[in-house]
């Protein structure tokens, strides 16, 4: 059956599945307050950079894909609505849901006319929230899920830079549902995709995706504690070390292991985030986590362990190159970048010879942070050249063999990857 959708923002999350739905042959219509991400994509261009969603957005923008500015309209035909909007940190680490309102507040009206829809909340949001807040947030104003329409989540697992791969080809499809015709719906939208489907409560959709962000940021969290104590014990290869402990057959050949391998902390949109604010719900609820406590304070203090070991190795005086801007490989993300928090340190410290370089994201970078003192290099030729030391912070593929290339000028590689 082919259905209608709107989709309610169009960053990674809400413009893949926009696309992933109109690829496949749902009619589509997306909606983004940014005039100039609209514009780009109305363009057939990408906001950011994503391998194979480039190839699907010229597929399918102006077919099944079309962009709207008239999101009621958008909302009074179809079936589903996607909420696809950013879920921030707010002020105590909770999740701010600002923006899962501000759409609600858009075509609420619409739900009084007696077609069924599927609300689903695809943003990523503590557990108990769509029971605790966005359905009394619509209850609130008259409208109770039922005849009317369904409240549901679909939590997100895509990666950036795998965005179109894990969308169109996703390793689990989980649906938090509380009513029948909710969960038959989305069984029958996703019939379409080759992924096994699970229909849970409200509260375990949402818990599942923070369960799999909070085991990915205490992997990351576990792996660098344990470099800090082998830098503080001395003479531990590192690399090497967790290079042996992959071998392990339990790890049973997932790849998993750029995870649990130590680095300079987590960083991006997702991670910190969502580590944040499952803290911050679990305390709301009555427990302190001690756990994910400490999870977060060792990654709050990795870009200072950075920070420190490169000052070890340079002089205020000397011209220090930073490898790499984005939050990860293959992304032009910058969010919660590690670069930008080790150029800070550097920055008040005194450091005020720094230059840049990222494949793909000096130019985001540097509207993102707008670092007077930093300078930004066109290729990896220019920043190996000029620099007197060099700080590898994002473990792109190009890096590799700079440190042949260079004999005797020192690296800090912050991500033990050379
Ligand atoms: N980025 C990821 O890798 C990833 C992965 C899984 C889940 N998630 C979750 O998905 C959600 C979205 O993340 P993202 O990375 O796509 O965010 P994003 O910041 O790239 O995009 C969000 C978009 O929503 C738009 N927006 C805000 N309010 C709006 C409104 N009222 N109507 C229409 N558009 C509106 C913004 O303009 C923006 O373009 C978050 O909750 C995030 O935690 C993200």
């Amino acid at each position: 059956m082919s259905y209608t959708i709107t989709v309610f923002g169009l960053g990674f999350v809400g413009l893949t599945s926009a696309l992933a739905f109109a690829e496949k042959g749902h009619k589509v219509y997306g909606f983004d307050l940014d005039a100039h991400r609209v514009e780009l994509i109305n363009g057939g261009k990408l906001p950011f950079i994503e391998p194979g969603l480039d190839d699907a957005l010229l597929r399918n923008i102006h077919g099944n894909f079309i962009v709207t500015d008239d999101a009621e309209n958008a909302v009074r035909n179809s079936d589903f609505v996607f909420l696809c909007v950013g879920t921030p940190t707010g002020k105590n680490g909770e999740a701010d849901l600002k923006y899962i309102y501000s759409a609600i507040d858009m075509f609420a009206n619409v739900l009084h006319d007696g077609k069924h829809r599927v609300i689903v909340v695809k943003s990523t949001i503590p557990p108990s929230t769509t029971s605790e807040r966005v359905i009394p947030y619509l209850s609130a104003q008259g409208l109770l899920p039922g005849d009317r329409f369904s409240v549901t989540n679909n939590p997100e697992f895509l990666r950036e830079g795998k965005c179109w791969d894990d969308a169109i080809n996703a390793d689990r499809i989980v649906c938090g549902v509380e009513d029948h015709k909710g969960e038959e719906m989305l069984r029958s939208l996703y019939s379409r995709f080759n992924s096994p489907f699970f229909a849970v409560s409200l509260n375990t959709g949402e818990y599942i995706k923070y369960l799999s962000n909070t085991m990915l940021a205490s992997m990351i969290s576990y792996a660098n504690e344990m470099s800090i104590i082998a830098d503080a014990i001395g003479d531990i290869q590192i690399k090497e070390a967790f290079n042996i402990l992959h071998m392990d057959r339990r790890w049973g050949g997932a790849s998993m292991s750029s995870y649990v391998y130590p680095g300079c902390g987590y960083g991006g949109y997702c991670l910190p985030k969502d580590t944040a604010a499952m803290y911050a719900q679990s305390m709301s609820k009555g427990y302190e986590p001690l756990m994910l406590k400490n999870v977060i304070a060792i990654n709050n203090m990795m870009p200072q362990s950075m920070a420190a070991k490169i000052m070890r190795v340079a002089k205020p005086s000397d011209k220090i190159g930073i490898l790499g801007l984005s939050f990860k490989p293959g992304s032009d993300d910058v969010r919660d970048s590690t670069s930008a928090k080790i150029i800070s340190l550097l920055l008040d410290a005194g450091y005020t010879n720094l230059i840049g370089f990222d494949p793909v994201a000096n130019e985001c970078f540097a509207r993102e942070y707008n670092f007077a003192e930093v300078r930004y290099c066109e290729n990896v030729q220019v920043i190996g050249d000029q620099s007197d030391v060099l700080v590898l912070v994002t473990a792109w593929e190009q890096f590799v063999g700079i440190d042949k290339k260079y004999p005797g000028k020192p690296i800090v590689d912050c991500r033990y990857f050379l």
